[in-house]
């Protein structure tokens, strides 16, 4: 079961970028743990980062033609993006949205996030765990459609 974590602007700088709010994890670790959290798992995940909207938009396009499960952390444009927004309306398989901040503890203009709304569930402020339970809640969610539709 293939899975796509993807993120969004400045997510490549996590371990340098804001240590206080991110941590000290780098990005590379983080696709580190993805991987294997999925290989645990019997996930096939494949993590992305990219600071170019298009290129996330096309990515979110190539999962819903797949209908695979998303998770995906929208970083700044989950605040504003209604490109975004839509792209992930587009999805037939579950998203899980995660931020590693607590997004409603700073400043006002992060609280609202407009990808929410068409989000299956929304994980935040658990740091990078965020990702490894948004994995393990895909893993049992797929493996019960499964179930489900073989019955
Ligand atoms: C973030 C929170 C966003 O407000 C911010 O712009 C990010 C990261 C998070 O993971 O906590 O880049 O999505």
């Amino acid at each position: 079961m293939r899975v796509y974590v993807l993120n969004g602007v400045n997510l490549g700088r996590l371990g340098t970028r804001q240590v206080d709010v991110y941590g000290l994890t780098s990005y590379a670790d983080l696709v580190t743990m993805c991987v294997e959290t999925g290989r645990e798992l019997g996930l096939d995940v494949l993590v992305r980062q990219t600071d170019a909207e298009h290129e996330l938009v096309g990515w979110l396009h190539a999962a819903a033609d797949e209908r695979a499960a998303v998770v995906l952390n929208p970083a700044a444009w989950s605040h504003y993006s209604i490109a975004l927004r839509d792209a992930c309306a587009l999805l037939r398989g579950p998203l899980v949205e995660v931020h590693i901040s607590n997004i409603h503890a700073r400043e006002e203009f992060r609280h609202h996030s407009v990808v929410s709304a068409v989000a299956t569930g929304v994980i935040c402020g658990l740091g990078v765990d965020g990702y490894r339970l948004a994995l393990h809640h895909l893993a049992r969610r797929l493996s019960a459609e499964t179930a489900a539709a073989g019955s």
